[in-house]
């Protein structure tokens, strides 16, 4: 009888055990989707952010002045000057296009500051994707 306990509990655990690695079998393939799911274009990325969390839009369009300039123009005069996007949205460039008006777009610094390089680099992608 002890054997036959002693048994099912052997049982019980190898059994337990194939559960939890089926179960990180799963874990990866739900990681994998995921990944395929976030596999657009850094253009794609950076529309996203300027669009939605970075709210950039509220400001900047892209073929006119609203409060900011316009994104092409933005593009236009970053290529010619060789600009570093990426290094003015963390806050450490001074301005280039419209310096009078530095003053409201450092406004967004908290939410550009809190991207990662990848999403900053979207967003760099996006705004040179206007000079085509
Ligand atoms: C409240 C309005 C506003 C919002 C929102 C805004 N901007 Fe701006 N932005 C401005 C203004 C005004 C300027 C012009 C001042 C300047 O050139 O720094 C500007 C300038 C810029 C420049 C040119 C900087 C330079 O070198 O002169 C970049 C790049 C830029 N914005 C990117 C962004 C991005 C990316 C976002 C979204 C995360 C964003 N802006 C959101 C108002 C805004």
């Amino acid at each position: 009888m002890k054997k036959v306990l002693f048994l099912s509990a052997v049982l019980a655990f190898v059994s337990c055990k194939k559960e939890v690695s089926e179960n990180t079998d799963s874990k990866t393939e739900t990681y994998s989707e995921g990944e395929s799911v976030q596999a657009k274009t850094p253009e794609d990325l950076g529309k996203e952010l300027f669009e939605g969390r970075g709210n950039c839009t509220a400001c900047h369009l892209p073929d006119q002045k609203v409060i900011g300039p316009g994104i092409k123009e933005i593009a236009k005069i970053y290529k010619d000057k060789k600009g570093d996007l990426v290094t003015f949205l963390k806050g450490n460039a001074d301005p280039i296009v419209d310096p009078s008006q530095f003053s409201v777009m450092q406004t967004n610094f908290p939410i550009t500051k809190a991207m990662s390089d990848e999403e900053l680099k979207a967003i760099e992608t996006y705004i040179y994707s206007h000079l085509k």
